[in-house]
């Protein structure tokens, strides 16, 4: 098959420049054989990672939608197959190909089936060699820049019949007005920026979604009016790292002035992520504090508690630092649970090194951590550095973390017992029809028996069981 190219290079992915950030507001190309072809046709898309996937996806399944397909949840009736992919480690990219793989039946069965793959992982020159030296059913790959680009990649595929590659690296530009079909109605993500340059020395994402580039705050505001115009009870402004929001701007406001003005629109519940512990302002802390609907949740990543591990993995704060920062955020905003992101086996970390990283654990007793061992990600500096730890010696370890992170996670939710929280029903529960299921405040899974007609409002459960992970309750009124 003919292959129409333009391929990923993570050398290139991983320049800064001074340049100034393009901002794009024209309306979606559709070449004219495009207009009406999904048609009778249908799509499905599965999304791997982040919120920032989670988010690409619903634009993705917008262009789709301006094509005229619909939508469905089996990939057996699907005219065209997406895969947004996630690159942060190596489990990530080996499941994507597992399902790669499994899709090579149903192109056997219906070869007018068109199967694309997108995201972070393609954003990689090996996994693209990987996906056309062993799997000839992909028909598309299109970068994290080229979204947009979609309806033109896929009229190129069928007139040429080739197989097509478009994979920019750059730094990429903001893009305004691209359609969007959101999967709920009561919750929504909103972009406030994209990329990274942070350059953290494990990551891969600096080089797969370019340079630091904050949206204009007034798109920003427009958007979340239009949320909470429409029902919207929450929005989540989405970032690689928040804090850094408006820098590249020069128009004088930051993501302390950002929060006031998205809390002061009066949608009832805003929260963030990711927020990154260097560049944390005590203004930030101070406006989240002030209003009710600034929800009290931080995700602080952690990555590790040891000074010298925090140097070698370029996190610019010291355990002292971050110390100090927790205490703060927890005698600042009242209610305010703390989750945090974990690294365990960064190249030649000492066992003393992560005893300390386990003290910082037993210090701020997280509501939850997520935790992971290291995966070398080809092309970050620390991917080169050699590892002398056995892979034995970081499990052991990793087991160790998760038993402490359990332990706090059930302490700071027995806290909760006898006390009334506030929920947004989103539904019933996954296991049991008889019990709905939303989120806290301070984003703790809540189950709890209630009136099924309150789904979508935000109502008042009394806490009284708990497990690691979730509170139980029963509806105040219900
Ligand atoms: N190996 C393991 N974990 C990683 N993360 C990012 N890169 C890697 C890697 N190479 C983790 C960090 C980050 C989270 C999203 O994923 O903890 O905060
Ligand atoms: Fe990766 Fe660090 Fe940027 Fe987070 S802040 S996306 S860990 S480079």
């Amino acid at each position: 098959m003919k292959r129409c190219n333009s391929l990923p290079c993570l050398k290139e992915a991983g320049k800064r420049s001074k340049n100034e950030v393009e901002l794009i507001k024209e309306e979606l190309h559709i070449p004219s054989s495009m207009i009406d072809f999904g048609k009778n046709k249908k799509y499905y898309i599965r999304t791997y990672g982040c919120q920032a996937n989670e988010r690409d996806s619903e634009t993705i399944a917008g262009i789709l939608a301006e094509l005229k397909y619909e939508r469905t949840d089996n990939h057996n009736d699907a005219d065209i197959i997406i895969l947004n992919t996630c690159a942060i480690r190596q489990n990530a990219e080996d499941k994507v190909f597992g399902e790669i793989g499994s899709l090579k039946a149903l192109k056997k069965n219906n070869p007018n089936l068109i199967i694309a793959v997108c995201g972070c992982m393609v954003q990689q020159e090996k996994s693209v060699e990987i996906i056309l030296k062993t799997y000839p059913q992909i028909d598309v790959i299109f970068g994290t820049h080229n979204i947009q680009r979609l309806p033109s990649l896929i009229e190129q595929c069928l007139r040429n019949k080739a197989k097509i590659i478009e994979v920019f690296s750059k730094e990429g530009e903001v893009i305004e007005n691209l359609p969007i079909q959101r999967e709920s109605n009561l919750k929504a993500w909103v972009n406030i920026m994209y990329g990274c340059d942070k350059f953290c020395t494990y990551c891969i994402v600096p080089y797969t979604r370019g340079k630091e580039r904050s949206r204009l705050m007034e798109d920003i505001l427009e958007e979340v009016k239009e949320l909470k115009e429409k029902g919207y009870k929450e929005v989540t402004l989405l970032g690689q790292n928040v804090n850094a929001y408006g820098k590249n701007l020069d128009k004088g406001y930051d993501f302390a002035d950002l929060l006031e003005e998205v809390a002061k629109i009066g949608i009832e519940r805003v929260r963030f992520t990711t927020s990154h512990p260097w560049n944390f302002t005590d203004r930030m802390i101070d406006i989240i504090a002030k209003y009710d609907n600034l929800m009290p949740f931080i995700h602080l990543p952690l990555q590790s508690g040891d000074d010298n591990m925090l140097r070698k993995m370029n996190r610019r704060y010291n355990s002292e630092e971050y110390r100090r920062l927790h205490d703060k955020i927890r005698s600042t905003i009242p209610g305010v649970a703390v989750s945090t992101d974990i690294i365990v086996g960064f190249p030649n970390e000492t066992e003393e090194e992560f005893q300390h990283t386990l003290d910082m654990v037993d210090y701020c007793k997280y509501d939850s951590a997520f935790t992971f061992i290291f995966s070398p990600r080809e092309g970050t500096p620390a991917a080169r550095m050699i590892d002398e730890t056995p892979m034995n010696v970081k499990m052991e370890r990793f087991n160790r973390l998760l038993e402490k992170v359990a332990t706090y996670s059930r302490m700071r939710n027995e806290a909760y017992i006898g006390k009334t929280v506030k929920v947004l029903v989103e539904g019933v529960s996954k296991k049991n029809d008889d019990i709905l299921s939303g989120y806290s405040e301070s984003q703790k899974l809540v189950n709890f028996k209630g009136n099924k007609d309150n789904i979508g409002k935000i109502v008042d459960v009394k806490i009284t069981d708990i497990t690691s992970w979730t509170l139980l309750g029963e509806e105040v009124n219900g």
